[in-house]
């Protein structure tokens, strides 16, 4: 009996081990794109596998130095793999639609298996451009799956929407097996419309989601898809704020085991005054807003706001005293914003803005080490930044008006963290106590050595009733002057002849 339970147990647990390491990740990916998977640290080979029907076909071994002889010539073409220590991976390069399926990555070290990690790959004909969520007044939202495919014969639509902390892939909503969500808890307050085309959703859903993908499916072949991220999808929260500001870290929490953790220690309503900052009791009971009255020194770090079901974290960066200045363009001109941030060794620029009807939230814009633009179109295609911090916008529109800051940022560290934080692999392979200490360590190193803000202001071009009114005043300027001319000769001629 206690045998047998005992076995049952080690079953269990077995299947529980094979079950959390089964977990697949789902990628979606459009015709043309490239696909990478690998990069595990401190193994000494890789091997990676597709799933076909009736087993699994080997892709690569990162320790040999061909790839295997069995794949047909289109494969062999297509695949690399890196077997640069550290970083071990396989690439698909110039995807197709039979591409599609369920890949396997095998990490080996003293020939022994360290990890497995299965990801589902879905390659569709068409990537559309990401959109930005755009909340209504009750904070939910409607999404459009822009598809012109929808509702035809044939056709379904998959929502995926990802969750923290892991941020996996994960199905909402398959239009060809229900018009209800997938799970239980979300029935009601997750709902389509429009055979699958319109998503609406609950606040309460978009408070947990980061991310919401459509998938177009015609059958099992994937036409395109679609990623949507909420306005408030910043990573990091960073708050760039200079001696004496007063700063509102705002936070609502279910108010079940609230506490906000500050580089001064923890502060839950209890302790709700310490000399530095307090809580807000703001007026829905929800708010659980932390209030700095005058930045200093010793603010300058991690804040996290926490409950049973909130963790909201802000980076704290104190800056030195900044001006703002204003810069006045035309629609349709171009506009260069420069940052004076004195070109100091390792120092990390970036650019973010502001827009006059979201005032407390700054978009980021992008970062001149590797010169890559973040924000979204419409600005995306318009802005360019250069390796000295200029920032320059074109074919303005008065849709561009706002407060454009650069921030620069030094600290050794800093950069080494952004070349980790490039692979997400590196996430998943590490203990989330090694992510803690990664964390501080960041904190500790980064130094914010400038702000500066300009005040972008579009207004249309010398308007053409100024110019009517310059040139009529121009106009009668120039009469008047020609009038006393001509009087003061006639009256000189008149002198003349009177003396003559
Ligand atoms: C990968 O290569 C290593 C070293 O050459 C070898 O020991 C191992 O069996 C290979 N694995 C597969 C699945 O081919
Ligand atoms: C918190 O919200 C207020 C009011 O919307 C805003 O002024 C403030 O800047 C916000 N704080 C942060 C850190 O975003």
């Amino acid at each position: 009996m206690t045998f047998l339970s005992f076995t049952g147990l080690l079953l269990f647990l077995l299947f529980l081990s094979q079950v959390c390491s089964e977990q697949t990740d789902i990628v979606l990916s459009g015709e043309g794109q490239e696909f990478v998977m690998g990069y595990c640290f401190g193994a000494d080979y890789i091997v990676i596998y597709k799933s076909i029907p009736g087993g699994e076909q080997l892709l690569g071994n990162s320790s040999q130095a061909h790839l295997p002889n069995t794949l047909p010539a289109d494969q062999q073409r297509r695949i690399s793999m890196s077997n640069e220590t550290n970083l071990l991976g396989l690439m698909i390069n110039d995807l197709k639609e039979l591409d599609s399926g369920t890949y396997k990555r095998e990490c080996w070290q003293n020939q022994k298996l360290i990890s497995n990690h299965t990801e589902h790959l879905i390659v569709c004909k068409e990537e559309g451009s990401s959109k930005e969520i755009i909340l209504n007044k009750d904070d939910g939202a409607e999404i459009r799956c822009n598809s012109p495919s929808i509702g035809l014969a044939g056709t379904s639509v998959r929502w995926y929407h990802e969750i923290p902390p892991q941020y996996k892939t994960t199905l909402l909503l398959d239009t060809s097996v229900s018009m209800e969500p997938l799970m239980e808890d979300l029935r009601g307050v997750v709902k389509v419309r429009e055979n699958g085309a319109l998503l609406v959703l609950d606040k309460t859903v978009l408070e947990k989601s980061t991310q919401f993908y459509c998938v177009v499916f015609k059958g099992k072949m994937c036409l395109s898809f679609q990623n949507y991220s909420p306005p408030d999808n910043s990573e990091s929260r960073d708050v760039y704020v200079s001696k004496g500001d007063r700063v509102v870290l705002n936070c609502t929490t279910d108010g079940n085991q609230q506490h906000w953790d500050t580089p001064l220690g923890k502060i839950n309503s209890n302790s709700m005054k310490n000399n530095q900052m307090y809580v807000s009791a703001g007026d829905k009971p929800e708010t659980f807003s932390l209030i700095i009255p005058a930045v200093s020194d010793e603010h300058n770090g991690k804040y996290s706001c926490n409950s049973a079901s909130t963790d909201i974290e802000y980076s704290l960066y104190l800056c030195p005293k900044s001006t703002s200045q204003e810069k006045l363009s035309h629609p349709g001109q171009q506009i260069s914003l420069e940052c004076d941030f004195g070109h100091e060794n390792r120092s990390m620029v970036q650019w973010h803005r502001h827009m006059i009807n979201t005032p407390d939230q700054y978009e980021f814009i992008g970062e001149i080490d590797d010169s890559s633009i973040i924000i979204a179109e419409p600005l995306k295609s318009r802005v360019s930044l250069s390796s000295s911090g200029v920032l320059t916008i074109s074919y303005l529109t008065e849709k561009d008006e706002g407060v454009y800051r650069c921030v620069a940022l030094t600290g050794p560290e800093f950069v080494d963290y952004g070349d980790y934080g490039d692979t997400d692999e590196y996430e998943d392979e590490t203990t989330s106590e090694d992510d803690a200490t990664d964390d501080e360590f960041i904190d500790v190193t980064v130094r914010c050595i400038l702000k500066q803000e300009m005040i972008v202001k579009v207004v249309n071009r010398p308007n053409t009733l100024y110019a009517v009114v310059g040139g009529l005043v121009g106009l009668v300027l120039v009469v008047a002057v020609i009038a006393a001319v001509v009087i003061a000769k006639r009256r000189k001629g008149k002198q003349n002849s009177s003396i003559l």
